[in-house]
């Protein structure tokens, strides 16, 4: 069944139906802005993460203000983006199963695409599905530079990178992103955190260079690290993805030093429809946002009372007043209440549409309603 867009081009926000995940368009674009002039002035490439928005029209955005591509971490990711239009991606993850790589290969013909690996698995069946298919695509090795997930040991890299053009591939380079310090809550730890997975990575590049090879580029960095990848030497892209809509968990790092700060820009849009002497109720729950990274943050832009977003359940969430308030604070029956998600990338995956707002949340106007052309693609 198509999901019925909240809101229509045009309508004022108080029109927009509840729950719903609504883009502040005026504070995108400065995060927009401000990301493309971060990298343009650190004279790196921006190839931001579509995991986090799924969206081609946003992908576009990005690229039109100067990203090189957009990356992904799942093929129909890439499927769903490349068939809406969105010509270079980068599949920044490991595929080893047979089937999928005979479709990355058939979408190689169509775009530009690169993809990660891990392992000469990996390579060997890469290599047989594009080169049955007539394709090719860049190959970028991963390192493990301390998230403990994916990706070889420094010392391995070459060796690996050297299976690459063994088998006729391309290699393009080293993949190392670093997704556990994203979080840490001190600026100091993180800038630690990078300091240590710069110097993995340049283990593993004098291991590619004694296999022989160049090693065209580094990529990775995320939100929380990207000042500190930039100014490393070593790297020479950032893959950034959730600087565009700065969720709450986000919000709660401690900022760089340096570099740009980014406001919050999607919220969902909720309405009390319930209230209690000392609490209200709220239409949207755990179907409306994500869980994982904790529960939304009320936004109070103007410092009112804190309101405190409490679990209700899949479909409700409970506000009560904070430490500094009391119930005279709370939301009235049918009043509007933001919410600014714990961790935008599965919000957004929850969602069918994008409503997009021009001239801020109080009295702005629909510009557009775009589908989240990648939602549910988690294969
Ligand atoms: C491989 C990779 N690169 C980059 C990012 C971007 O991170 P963020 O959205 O935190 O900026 C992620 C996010 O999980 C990732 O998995």
């Amino acid at each position: 069944m198509n999901v019925r867009p909240a809101a229509s081009v045009g309508d004022p926000v108080e029109r927009i139906d509840t729950p719903a995940l609504v883009i502040n368009l005026d504070a995108m674009q400065r995060n927009l802005a401000a990301m493309a002039g971060f990298a343009r002035d650190h004279g790196l490439a921006l190839r931001p993460h579509a995991k986090m928005h799924k969206s081609a029209v946003l992908a576009r955005l990005q690229i039109a203000a100067g990203a090189v591509g957009v990356c992904v971490q799942k093929l129909s990711e890439a499927e769903a983006l490349g068939a809406a239009g969105v010509t270079d991606i980068y599949i920044s993850n490991e595929i080893v199963d047979a089937g999928k790589l005979q479709r990355l290969a058939a979408l190689a013909g169509r775009i530009q695409l690169a993809l990660a690996v891990d392992s000469v698995l990996g390579v060997e069946r890469l290599a047989h599905a594009l080169h049955a298919a007539g394709t090719m695509a860049d190959v970028l090795v991963e390192v493990d530079v301390g998230q403990g997930r994916c990706g070889v040991a420094p010392a391995a890299a070459g060796a690996l990178a050297h299976q690459v053009v063994a088998h006729g591939l391309r290699f393009a380079g080293l993949q190392a992103y670093h997704g556990r310090a994203q979080h840490l809550r001190s600026a100091g730890a993180r800038e630690a955190a990078i300091e240590h997975a710069v110097t993995l990575v340049r283990a593993a590049q004098a291991g590619i260079t004694s296999a022989g090879m160049r090693c065209p580029l580094v990529t990775g960095g995320g939100t929380g690290s990207f000042v500190f990848e930039a100014v490393s030497g070593v790297y020479g892209e950032l893959q950034c993805g959730s600087y565009l809509f700065m969720d709450r968990d986000y919000a709660d790092n401690e900022p760089a030093f340096e570099g740009p700060r980014f406001e919050h820009a999607l919220f969902v849009k909720s309405q009390v429809m319930s209230r209690g002497a000392s609490h209200a109720v709220v239409d949207a729950g755990h179907k409306a946002h994500a869980i994982d990274s904790g529960l939304p943050r009320v936004w109070q832009p103007h410092g009112r009372g804190a309101l405190e977003f409490g679990n209700g359940g899949d479909e409700h969430g409970i506000l009560r007043p904070g430490a500094h308030a009391s119930a005279a604070d709370l939301p009235q029956l049918g009043q509007t209440v933001w919410l600014v998600p714990g961790h935008c990338d599965p919000t957004v995956n929850l969602h069918a549409h994008y409503i997009a707002v021009r001239g801020g949340l109080a009295h702005g106007v629909v510009e557009a309603v775009w589908p989240i052309d990648a939602r549910g693609c988690l294969a």
